[in-house]
């Protein structure tokens, strides 16, 4: 069984999505892949409390009991090895990851940012996209290196900015092709392409 370990931090929304398409795409039956564990780094994440009562497996691990990031990116990966995942996904999981982290899992190691990369990384980015005068926003999956919100671009969904549009419409917007963006851009991979 190919596994697939996601990463959170807060509402869960895209691992949901990302949960729901395996299911209903039977990702298991297809490319013998699964979602074999979530893991939140907030012990109040309501994509926690979803996954624990969907029966998947979970685990909790709070950066504030870990002295450096170093100690964390440790505690996190000795969560996730015993998985053996063939992808490792981040989904709304909102901590910088350092390099020997991102080394280990190099190339299957994914993320998905709330912008049209390269454009806008970091934080705060539906925004930035209003105020710069843009007329499109959107999503990109893409794989995970050092340097943030860079590496090998996957896929992008495309929305528009509308007249009066505020961060937090946007941000629904956006989110709402994020859910069908992740899992394509995943039973793509998982299919080899
Ligand atoms: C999503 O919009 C995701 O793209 C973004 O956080 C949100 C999480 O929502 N990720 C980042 O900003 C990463 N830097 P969710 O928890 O409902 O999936």
């Amino acid at each position: 069984m190919k596994n697939i370990v996601i990463l959170i931090s807060g509402g869960g929304s895209n691992m949901r999505a990302l949960v729901e398409a395996a299911q209903r795409e039977g990702w298991d039956k297809r490319w013998g892949a699964r979602v074999s564990a979530v893991i939140s780094n907030r012990a109040d994440s309501a994509g926690l409390a979803w996954a624990q009562a969907r029966g998947l497996t979970t685990a909790v691990l709070s950066h504030r009991d870990f002295a450096s990031r170093e100690a964390f990116d440790e505690a996190l990966a000795a969560l996730i090895d015993p998985h053996q995942p063939t992808l490792v996904l981040l989904a709304g999981f909102m901590r910088i990851l350092t390099p020997g982290f991102v080394a280990r899992y190099a190339g299957r190691l994914v993320n998905i940012h709330p912008s049209l990369l390269p454009a806008f990384t970091g934080l705060d980015t539906h925004r930035r996209a209003i105020e710069a005068g843009c007329a499109v926003a959107g999503a990109t999956v893409h794989q995970v290196t050092a340097e943030l919100d860079h590496g090998h671009i996957l896929g992008q969904a495309v929305v528009p900015i509308l007249p009066g549009d505020t961060p937090d419409a946007l941000a629904a917007r956006v989110l709402s092709q994020e859910h069908r963006l992740y899992p394509s851009v995943v039973a793509r991979w998982l299919a080899g392409a």
